[in-house]
Formats: structure tokens, C-alpha cells, sequence
């Protein structure tokens, strides 16, 4: 555990938010109709988040100052195109400036250009189950690149479009059958079968899209401006059996990861995003017992999850990669510092197998809205105060920035 391990000169080192959970007030977004309805699912709406809309400068400054050389943040299309075809001028010079600040700063900017939440006017097409979609999602990733492409470092087009996947195989009922389905579909003004949800829907055809989307969008990027490694990221948990699961532990992950790691191989990278395992028994999953330690949401402590989905993203995709999110979500930060000192330890020996391993942001930077959950699970490194909306880095930001900063796991 205490061997030292230097990274590559070039290893990025950084933290990770997505718009709709941090900036605040992203009201044309689907999301925060659905955060609105009076069945909602929502523990409570994302107001304010963490207004990192108005305080990215400072927000940025602190990070650097922490030590890290790459920020991975979202930009937000229900910004960008709040109706359809009308794209905002004044939105993508705010990202402009963003990605300005995280230059003058000596932070590389990762781009995600979707992360979960989508414009209100997409959904009343159906969203992600409509087929022009696609078509849709490469204009506005074009306008932006256009608008963007010259300041930004790495992107990425989608985060986790296999979500909805793992969440068929981990809840214990069929969210499309509580009555929030029908009245969100009732507030798209689309019947409850074209209802598509990025975050919910585990469907192939989905999927389909989804990729197809991707692979647009990944055409448009490298039209540039810019020149920039293009990927999406991936919910990756790492798949074991437990007696007597062996085949259907294979079922699963293939549902869940392989089918999509095998359709990024000519990415120019593949996004890992890791928290725990599954342990799946013959019927599903199964948990892992009263007495493990466990997260904040009662998710297992499992660490070395992590050194797991890299193995399996490096053989299945083969191409280099990038943890794009890794953290816990816990009151207590040691035990943020003991997940992050051992998650890297088993980075580290995949990189010591000769794994291509090209970065590591930890998530999240901010405590912030953890979607259906709402503001209740800590998954930053960096407190925010709801009321004064103060930062406070926690000992985890600065344990983390330590090791970025002198680039070396010791
Ligand atoms: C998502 C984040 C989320 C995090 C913690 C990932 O699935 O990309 O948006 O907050 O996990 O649950």
C-alpha cells in the first residue's frame, strides 16, 4: 500500500460537476419540471445548487489552488438552445468565459456536453426515444464547438448513457409504473411510452439512439475548432458473483458495460466512472450482508471497485482511459480520504500492469444536488453552505490536491 508510484507527465488531475447539479436556477430543463410535479420523485428542487452559474470564477480559482490541473464540468443544452433552433448567444459566451477562467488558472477544461438533463422542448418530442434526436444533439454540439471548441481540453459527449440499464437490474420496481409516470408524460404532453427519459428508460432502442447521438457528435467535435480528445463516460460497477451467480453475473454486465464498451472502440478515449460493486447472485443482485461498512446511502464501501471496471473498460474497449468520476458520498470526509487512498492504490496497479490510464477526477468538487436524492448525500470534497452559499474545503480536497499537485501516490 505504500509503494511510490509516479504518474505520467501529462496525468490529469481533477475534479468533476455536471451543470444541472451546481449552477442553479436551470429552469428549461426537463429536470426541473420534474423536480415540480406534484408526484414528483424529487426529494426536493435543485433552486439555487450551489449558484456556481454566477461563481465559477472563484470556484475555478480554488480548485487550482487546491492543486489540480483539470476541471471536468458540464455545459448545459436547455442553456444553449432554450427552444428549439433558438440558440443563445449570451449562454455560450458565459461557457466562453468559463473555459477562459480554467485557462488563465492553468486548469485543462473537460466538456461534457450532456450530462442527464435535457431541454423541455426535446422531451415534448419524445427525447431520447424520438429517431431525430440524434440529429438535434450533433446541431447543438456543433454550435457549440463552434462557439467553444478552440478553449476546450477533452470531451465528452454523454455521461453514462447506460445509467437507466443499471438502475432496471438494481431498484425493486418498475419506475414506469408508479404514478409519476403518467403524469410527467402528461406534462410532455407525450403518452407515457414516449417518455424518454435519459436517467430512466432501459430500453435497447434507447440505447440506439443514444449512441447514434454519439457518434454525430463525435463526427461534429473533431470538425473543431480545437483539437481535443472526444469520448463519453460510463456508470461502470464492478460486476461479481456470489454463489451460484456466475451466469447471470455475466448477463448483467454485459446489459450494463459490455455492450457499450464494445461500441467505443475507435473513441479517442473511454470515461470510467465508478462508486461500488454488485455482487449477483442466480435471481439478481443480492446484498452484500449486514456487516460490510457502508456510504452515506447504504451503498458498500468498496474501494477497489475502481482498479476492477478499469480491467474490464481496458479489455473490452482497449483504448485509453480516463476515470471521470470516482467518489463516496459520506458526512464523515476520513472516510472519503481512506475510499480515495485506496480506489487510487488500485488505479495505481492497473497502471502498474500497463494499463493506459490517462486521468483521475474524483466526485464531486462541490457537495451538491444529487438529482432524486436531492441535497442530503455529501459527495463533495468541498462543503457549501445552502444558506451563505461559503466553500469550505473539507480535509479530502486538500489530501486529494496534495497527490495531484506533486503528481505522485505514496
Ligand atoms: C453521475 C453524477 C452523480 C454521481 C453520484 C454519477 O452517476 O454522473 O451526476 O451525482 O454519479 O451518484
Amino acid at each position: 500500500m505504500t509503494q511510490e508510484f509516479i504518474f505520467p507527465k501529462e496525468f490529469l488531475w481533477g475534479a468533476a460537476t455536471s451543470a444541472h447539479q451546481v449552477e442553479g436556477n436551470n429552469i428549461n430543463s426537463e429536470c426541473w419540471l420534474l423536480e415540480h410535479l406534484p408526484e414528483t420523485i424529487y426529494a426536493e428542487p435543485s433552486g439555487d445548487a450551489c449558484d456556481h452559474y454566477h461563481r465559477y470564477p472563484e470556484d475555478i480559482a480554488l480548485l487550482a489552488e487546491l492543486g489540480f490541473n483539470s476541471y471536468r464540468f458540464s455545459i448545459e443544452w436547455a442553456r444553449i438552445e432554450p427552444e428549439e433552433g433558438e440558440f443563445s448567444y449570451a449562454e455560450l459566451e458565459h461557457y466562453r468565459r468559463m473555459l477562459a477562467t480554467c485557462h488563465a488558472h492553468n486548469i485543462k477544461p473537460m466538456v461534457t456536453f450532456h450530462h442527464f438533463t435535457t431541454p423541455r422542448w426535446l422531451m415534448r418530442r419524445g427525447g431520447w426515444l424520438d429517431e431525430k434526436t440524434p440529429e438535434y444533439f450533433a446541431r447543438y454540439c456543433k454550435r457549440a464547438t463552434e462557439h467553444l471548441g478552440d478553449l476546450i481540453s477533452a470531451a465528452c459527449t454523454f455521461n453514462e448513457p447506460n445509467l437507466a440499464m443499471i438502475l432496471s437490474k438494481l431498484l425493486p420496481f418498475k419506475i414506469q409504473e408508479g404514478p409519476f409516470w403518467n403524469i410527467a408524460a402528461q406534462a410532455f404532453d407525450v403518452s407515457p411510452d414516449r417518455l424518454g427519459l435519459f436517467q430512466l428508460v432501459a430500453e435497447p432502442r434507447m440505447r440506439d439512439i443514444i449512441l447514434d447521438a454519439h457518434r454525430r457528435a463525435f463526427e461534429v467535435l473533431h470538425a473543431g475548432p480545437g483539437d481535443f480528445p472526444v469520448g463519453l463516460t460510463l456508470a461502470l460497477i464492478d460486476v461479481q458473483a456470489a454463489e451460484g451467480g456466475e451466469n447471470k453475473a455475466l448477463e448483467y454486465r454485459r446489459e450494463m458495460s459490455d455492450i457499450y464498451l464494445e461500441q467505443v472502440r475507435k473513441d479517442d478515449f473511454i470515461g470510467v466512472q465508478t462508486y461500488s460493486r454488485m455482487l449477483v447472485g442466480p435471481n439478481g443482485a443480492v446484498s452484500p450482508g449486514k456487516h460490510v461498512e457502508k456510504n452515506q446511502t447504504g451503498e458498500e464501501f468498496y474501494p477497489k471497485a475502481i482498479g476492477g471496471t478499469i480491467r474490464l473498460a481496458a479489455e473490452i474497449a482497449g483504448i485509453p482511459i480516463i476515470v471521470t468520476e470516482n467518489g463516496l458520498a459520506s458526512t464523515d470526509d476520513t472516510q472519503r480520504v481512506r475510499y480515495f487512498q485506496r480506489a487510487l492504490h488500485s488505479v495505481v496497479e492497473a497502471m502498474g500492469d500497463g494499463i493506459d490510464v490517462r486521468g483521475y477526477y474524483c466526485w464531486s468538487a462541490f457537495d451538491n444536488f444529487e438529482w432524486v436524492s436531492g441535497y442530503t448525500p455529501k459527495f463533495g470534497i468541498i462543503t457549501v453552505d445552502r444558506e451563505t452559499q461559503r466553500r469550505t474545503p473539507k480535509p479530502s480536497a486538500y489530501w486529494l490536491g496534495k497527490i495531484a499537485q506533486a503528481n505522485r501516490y505514496y
